[in-house]
């Protein structure tokens, strides 16, 4: 259904959103990060506020002022970050837009590193991180639409159909990082469903925000 220009279809609604990098920490001063500006998930959350619903963002280490009208939850790691999200449940509507790291430092250190004089560089074992998009697809209080992303360099299409079904969410927003889209103003996305592939064109990413947010308002209409 087509929605009236300037209406709040969203009110009565909870979105949790999720946004950002995460840093994994490797000692004391020291962590493993990516390149997650954050700014297309904090779009997200202000366009899903602007058409009425009470948003709880859950955001990662970034530069960006809160969204005006959005509860901000600041975390650092990924497991800080699932904790956020599951302490927000219930909600209507979860876009996680996150650049979650997919591993941590196995043990972090309790204290700094040290360079001792003649020794070798030290090797990072690694543990894979939870999957928070996954978890929330398949929680007991899962949201009623869940909507992941997937950040690719190649054959985006393809894998974003294949992480839509194995991550069981409803949507994908699938983005072609191939170019400088990490920490940049305009996006190129598929929005891929069960019905198919939508095809959107580059925008800038309040436009992608605006647009996701209004597809959103239908599908829950
Ligand atoms: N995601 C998540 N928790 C993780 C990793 C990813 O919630 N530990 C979410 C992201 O927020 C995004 C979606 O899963 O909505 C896809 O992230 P992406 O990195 O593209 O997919 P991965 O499954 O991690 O696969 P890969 O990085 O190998 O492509
Ligand atoms: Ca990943």
């Amino acid at each position: 259904a087509m929605l009236a220009p300037g209406g709040r279809p969203l009110a009565g609604r909870h979105a949790l959103v999720t946004a950002g990098p995460t840093h994994e920490p490797i000692d004391p001063v020291r962590y493993i990060a990516n390149r997650s500006s954050g700014k297309q998930g904090y779009a997200i959350a202000a366009a899903l506020a602007a058409l009425g619903a009470r948003v709880t963002l859950v955001s990662g280490p970034v530069m960006l002022p809160d969204p005006p009208g959005v509860t901000a939850v600041r975390v650092e790691s990924a497991r800080e970050m699932l904790a956020a999200c599951e302490a927000a449940l219930p909600a209507d509507i979860a876009v996680m837009a996150a650049a979650v790291a997919d591993w941590r430092v196995a043990r972090e250190a309790t204290q700094k590193l040290k360079k001792e004089p003649g020794a070798a560089a030290p090797v990072l074992e690694m543990a894979l991180n939870p999957d928070i998009l996954a978890t929330l697809s398949r929680h007991a209080q899962r949201p009623g639409l869940v909507v992941g992303f997937a950040a690719e360099t190649e054959k985006v299409v393809q894998h974003a159909t294949e992480k839509r079904l194995r991550k069981g969410c409803d949507w994908i927003v699938a983005n072609d990082v191939s170019g400088d889209v990490m920490g940049g103003e305009r996006n190129t996305v598929h929005l891929v469903t069960a019905e198919g592939v939508e095809d959107w064109p580059e925008l800038p990413k309040s436009e992608v925000a605006e647009r996701l947010a209004r597809r959103i308002a239908e599908a829950m209409a």
